[in-house]
């Protein structure tokens, strides 16, 4: 056979095997017998053995056949993967549909309800056709590349007709069927079976090796588009409508409701038919359909307000509480965890429950020894909602917190105004061991490899004290700790090095100052640039920063105030770690832009820009685009028929300027 006779042979396999697959995995419709398609897939992979120079990465052959990685590598989202605001009643999804009508001054809208797959959220590149990249969600901005385990899912088409670049974005999820035979297997061989399908499903996709995913049957449904910039469609149910005819797995039981009545008609509908799937759906998931509608809502800081999850109430069950465990946090303060017998609730076994305080444990009368109903609270924490209390003995005795800490034996205090028992010892070692656990998290430092149970091991060994520490570790000792083998002490090294050249919000969020999260953090960095500028700034220099408040303000000042602190910082600088901010700057921006630091809002029909290329212009000059009039609205910028926006931006007495001042601002500045 001659290499165009065996390309012929080829491409007529791949695409007959991308057919049968196809109707397989995508359409639940198999048209041919397994023998037949192994056949095929036998011939075609003998034929690219024969013709290696033939093979390629979007060939049906190659889901499994790829090499383990040493690592993943990360993903930047181009456009984050956002999380979405949750709805827990009929009146909280009527709230949401108020806000969405007001917010667009309209009567009624229609919304799309998706079933809301418990799996994991991901994101799939295809470019000129072609899958290229697949990445887990990861926090949203930066995900980990799993391409070599998402190939192995058959329903993921690794070729689509579509030439333009598109990002889809699905859950890739565990069929309970397979998850109930892997558990099988697992106890079989005696390991530790998954707590659920979710569990199973993230662990498969975090394997190196994509051999044992290609083993896990693992299944996905595709339901939004991320980066298109060729895109036209104008609402998400034709999106929906075109990435099927790509070829991609949608959920058939998505349906477009119109209006918010007939939405609670659909998800009421779903609290009974849940059980029949044979996947677990831990809610609904209700976007407003209209894309032009989705942009003119916006974002907040986490999710967008175009859509909600309704999560299905919490099934509760009853168990033991034998003990309360105390512990201290980060910030010293003690906080009392009940410990439960063992029960099962929606999916996983619960043995502990955060009490919070000594307030709430008085408040609903928690005793040692107490039978309790527990549920977990959006369906992820677990919590102990009452005292089943005509089943207490005398035995059980009311609780008493401890006056001293637990860890340290210092004398534990009630800060004003808090219902939290503090240790203020700044050498407490549990509250260092905390510190430290938040320092390497993921939206602090992000290293890989440092979890809890290694800290622990770090600390037990009297390797590490202080942040500093950390970047002290030597190869030598960490290889005489207990399940530290060569390769992941080098890639523990490895990741702790790495992190010395974050950006500056990193470090500044993993510092752990008062009331710093890690969107003010970046606030910060963005707006100081350099950690020198924050040492030096004032209580003043910060609350004229947009979003830093009083409370923030003073606890930064106090922080950077610590000769500790201080001390510190000098010595982290020493070992090399960055203390800059790398993200883009304020300063690449033209000072002088009428937009600067504005709050701008858009109403009305826009004839010259569309919103998005309006709204991205603005952003570009420094200008912040919000969907409603405030009294934080600096200027409103009105279109043909302008509705309420504009008599309440006329009320307030904000500046309105019509489409034609905004081009001409816009161009002055070209
Ligand atoms: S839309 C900005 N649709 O739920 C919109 N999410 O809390 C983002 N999920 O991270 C997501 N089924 O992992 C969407 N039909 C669905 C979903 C869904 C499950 C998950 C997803 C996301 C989380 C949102």
């Amino acid at each position: 056979m001659d290499q165009t006779e065996a390309k012929n042979q080829i491409d007529a396999l791949r695409t007959q095997l991308n057919h049968y697959n196809y109707h397989y995995y995508v359409l639940d419709n198999p048209t041919v017998s397994d023998f037949e398609y192994d056949q095929k897939m036998q011939e075609l992979i003998r034929l690219e053995e024969q013709f290696p120079e033939l093979r390629t990465e979007d060939s049906p052959s190659m889901r499994v056949g790829g090499e383990p990685l040493d690592a993943f590598e990360k993903v930047q989202h181009e456009i984050p993967m956002l999380s979405l605001g949750n709805a827990f009643s009929e009146d909280d999804l009527r709230d949401f549909d108020r806000r969405v009508r007001e917010g667009l001054e309209i009567e009624n809208v229609n919304y799309v309800c998706e079933l809301k797959i418990d799996g994991l959220a991901v994101s799939l590149r295809y470019e000129n056709g072609r899958f290229t990249q697949g990445a887990t969600r990861g926090d949203g901005q930066t995900g980990e590349d799993i391409t070599h385990n998402l190939k192995t899912i058959r329903s993921i088409p690794l070729r689509i007709d579509e030439t333009d670049t598109i990002e889809v974005r699905g859950e890739a999820f565990m069929p309970q069927k397979s998850f109930i035979h892997l558990n099988e297997k697992k106890e079989e061989n005696g390991e530790e079976p998954f707590a659920n399908p979710r569990n199973a499903a993230a662990g498969s996709l975090r394997q190196l090796d994509p051999k044992i995913a290609a083993k896990r049957n693992l299944d996905i449904f595709l339901y939004a588009v991320g980066q298109w910039e060729a895109g036209t469609l104008s609402s998400h149910s034709e999106r929906l409508k075109y990435l099927k005819e790509l070829g991609f797995k949608t959920n058939p039981e998505t349906k477009r409701c119109d209006g918010i009545e007939e939405v609670i008609d659909y998800v009421n509908s779903w609290v009974e038919k849940r059980p029949n799937l044979n996947y677990d759906i831990d809610g609904i998931v209700i976007k407003v359909d209209r894309l032009d509608y989705q942009e003119q809502l916006g974002y907040t800081a986490k999710s967008p307000r175009w859509a909600i999850a309704y999560k299905f109430p919490a099934e509760e069950v009853v168990t033991k509480l034998f003990d309360i465990e105390l512990s201290v946090g980060r910030t010293g303060v003690v906080t009392p965890t009940a410990l439960l017998e063992p029960v099962k609730v929606a999916g996983t076994t619960v043995q502990r429950a955060s009490l919070h305080n000594e307030d709430l444990i008085q408040e609903k009368d928690i005793r040692i020894g107490d039978t309790v109903v527990i549920k977990k609270a959006g369906d992820i924490i677990p919590e102990v909602v009452r005292v089943l209390v005509d089943q207490r003995t005398e035995e059980q005795q009311p609780f008493r917190m401890p006056t001293e800490c637990p860890s340290c034996g210092s004398e534990l205090v009630r800060l004003e105004e808090e219902v939290a028992l503090r240790c203020i010892n700044p050498s407490c070692p549990a509250q260092l061991k905390e510190g430290l656990i938040h320092f390497v998290s993921r939206n602090a430092m992000n290293i890989d490899g440092l979890g809890e149970k290694v800290i622990q091991q770090l600390f037990e060994a009297d390797y590490v004290h202080t942040i500093s520490d950390l970047y002290r570790l030597e190869k030598d000792k960490l290889l005489e700790l207990e399940r530290m083998g060569e390769k992941s002490v080098d890639n523990l090294l490895r990741a702790i090095e790495n992190s010395k050249e974050n950006s500056l919000e990193r470090l500044l969020f993993g510092l752990g100052i008062r009331y710093v999260g890690s969107k003010a953090a970046r606030t910060l960095a963005e707006h100081f640039e350099e950690i020198d500028q924050l040492i030096n700034a004032s209580f003043d220099d910060f609350v004229a920063v947009d979003e830093i408040g009083e409370k923030m303000a003073d606890s930064i000042v106090r922080y950077f105030s610590e000769q500790q602190v201080l001390e510190l910082i000098d010595e982290l600088q020493g070992l090399g770690l960055n203390m800059s901010y790398k993200g883009p700057k304020k300063s690449d921006q033209p000072e002088d832009s009428p937009f600067m630091n504005k709050t701008i809002v858009l109403t009305g029909k826009l004839e010259i820009y569309s919103r998005q290329d309006a709204k991205q212009q603005i952003e570009a000059l420094g200008g912040k685009v919000t969907g409603s009039v405030s009294k934080k609205t600096d200027l409103l910028i009105a279109g043909a028929d302008a509705g309420s926006k504009y008599d309440k931006a006329k009320q307030l007495d904000i500046t309105i300027w019509d489409e034609q001042q905004l081009k001409e601002a816009l161009e002055s500045r070209g």
